[in-house]
């Protein structure tokens, strides 16, 4: 009984300083956070109760195209970092070559009007996108795989814009 109250009352003083150590260690991590990604991007983690982002009209099929267009190039950002953990560099320069501007200048699949329906700026983050995905392709072939990374995060840098700056609605 005396043990069983002495063990109580020691886990009661040392839960409150586990407690007390994690919201230490995720104060710090977030400090961290914040510094690595800038203040922009600890709020943007924290989303306003309404959108700020510019609402772009897109429906039906577009809109299908543009969201399965997004979705390969998640699945290729997939494959490149599968490819360059692994050292292939031949197949991290095949798949991003896959998303880039050249393989992507004609594309039967593409509804005819919906390039001149989007804001300049939208048609200026999807360029820099598919060119960084080319320029990506040269870069992974031969580089350091460290060399590859940067581009890659320079490409992806253009996907977090854009998704800050717009969003779709019917
Ligand atoms: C020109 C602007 C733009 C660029 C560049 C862009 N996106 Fe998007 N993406 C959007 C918008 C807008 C949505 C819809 C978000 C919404 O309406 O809330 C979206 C949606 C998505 C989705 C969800 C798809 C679905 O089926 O719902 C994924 C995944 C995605 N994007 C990945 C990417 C990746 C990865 C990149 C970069 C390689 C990228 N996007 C580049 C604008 C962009």
């Amino acid at each position: 009984m005396r043990n069983l109250k002495s063990n109580t009352s020691s886990k009661q003083l040392v839960l409150p300083h586990i407690f007390a150590c994690l919201c230490f260690v995720v104060g710090i991590s977030n400090v961290f956070a914040a510094d690595a990604f800038g203040g922009d991007e600890r709020s943007a983690m924290r989303l306003p109760a309404n959108d700020p982002r510019v609402a772009v009209s897109i429906a039906g099929e577009d809109r299908a195209y543009v969201l399965g267009q997004m979705r390969l190039f998640l699945a290729n950002i997939q494959r490149v970092t599968a490819a360059l953990g692994n050292n292939d560099l031949a197949l991290a320069s095949k798949v991003a070559a896959i998303a880039g501007a050249k393989n992507n200048e004609i594309d039967p699949s593409r509804p005819a009007a919906l390039r001149a329906q989007q804001p300049d700026a939208w048609n200026q983050y999807i360029g820099k996108v598919r060119k960084g995905f080319d320029d990506l392709a040269s870069t992974a072939a031969t580089a350091p795989v460290s060399n590859s990374l940067s581009k890659l995060a320079g490409v992806t840098e253009n996907c977090v814009a854009c998704h800050q700056t717009f969003r779709i609605i019917d």
